[in-house]
């Protein structure tokens, strides 16, 4: 390729990309791309065509409407380049269903790009949408998002059948807990949630994992704290009220506000209150981690949950 040429494709580089990215016409990538052009994700593996590719610049401007890029370098060697750029924009609108933190942020990324008779053919990014969240401190559990085999053809290869999965889960006792915060109306909100653990003691942490779907969600996800409340063997009912979509589940309640502001609900077993560290996104869930501030236990019995139903702890037969 003679070095005019080389030029010339540079300053097409920055013009489509200008106008793809800050402007979202991106339909002017059409005439950078060839017609079989492949963008893939140097970290999932996944390839996009370039009406994917279109699709996910459009969702990224979505949720960052004054995004603007900037190619740093391009290097140009035979048929092979690099794109060296970086992105800055505000997280105002929801991005691959996760809750917009307001927050701005600025990524970086590389391509390496193969040429076609100066086209680009195929690309190779160092960069998604998961590493955009990621500089915002949301990251992604990469498992959760791998592609899943189209075809299953027996049950010892690939995974097991949803029905399977629930037998197993049934066979696993766990307590119950609420997860509570308040929303942006500071008004007490809160979720049933059996799937608490303790991570360690030391540093004191704790995590919960929460579907998306739920009305308590994008208040949790932004919230700085959030209470969980161990329910005690008394409190079937308050339960009832936390796995519903109740529009008050508060409002029948006992409560008292921690040292940072999150519902602990009065007469349960125990209560924390913890500052929200990580919030790990899974396809359908949220992972919360969290660092324990305060924690507050009663004598009460713990509630016990086992597929799907809910007894006493009080009379349990110690094995020792
Ligand atoms: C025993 C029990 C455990 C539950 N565990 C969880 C959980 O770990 N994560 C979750 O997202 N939902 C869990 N749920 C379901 C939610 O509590 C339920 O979907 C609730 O209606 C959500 O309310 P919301 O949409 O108002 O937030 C559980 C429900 C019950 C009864």
């Amino acid at each position: 390729m003679q070095q005019i040429t080389i030029e010339q494709l540079k300053t097409e580089i920055r013009a489509v990309w200008h106008e793809a990215w800050d402007s979202g016409r991106t339909d002017a990538l059409d005439s950078l791309f060839t017609d079989d052009y492949q963008r893939v994700s140097a970290n999932s593996g996944r390839t996009m065509t370039a009406e994917e590719t279109k699709a996910e610049i459009n969702e990224i401007r979505a949720a960052f409407p004054d995004l603007t890029t900037t190619i740093d370098h391009i290097l140009i060697e035979g048929d092979q380049g690099a794109i060296y750029w970086h992105s800055e924009g505000t997280f105002t609108q929801p991005l691959n269903d996760v809750p917009p933190t307001g927050q701005p942020v600025t990524t970086h990324g590389s391509n390496l790009i193969r040429l076609e008779e100066g086209r680009i053919a195929r690309e190779e990014v160092t960069w998604d949408a998961h590493e955009l969240l990621a500089d915002l401190g949301l990251k992604s559990l990469s498992s959760a998002f791998e592609a899943q085999p189209e075809v299953v053809t027996d049950d010892l290869s690939g995974e097991p059948s949803a029905d399977a999965l629930k037998a197993f889960n049934r066979q696993f006792i766990t307590g119950v807990t609420v997860v509570t915060t308040t929303d942006e109306d500071g008004k007490p909100r809160g979720l049933a949630v059996n799937s608490y653990n303790s991570v360690s003691l030391d540093p004191p942490l704790v995590l919960v994992c929460v579907q998306k779907t739920s009305s308590t969600y994008p208040a949790l996800f932004r919230s700085t704290h959030m209470g969980i409340n161990i329910m005690s063997r008394n409190q079937r009912d308050t339960i009832g009220t936390f796995a519903s979509k109740a529009a008050d589940k508060f409002a029948e309640l006992d409560w008292h506000k921690g040292a940072s502001g999150s519902p602990l609900i009065d007469g349960s077993a125990a209560s924390i209150e913890v500052e929200i560290k990580e919030r790990f996104q899974a396809l359908t869930h949220t992972v919360f981690i969290g660092r324990v501030r305060s924690a507050e236990a009663s004598e009460d019995e713990p509630m016990i949950y086992k597929a799907g139903r809910f007894f006493d702890s009080e009379d349990l037969t110690s094995l020792n």
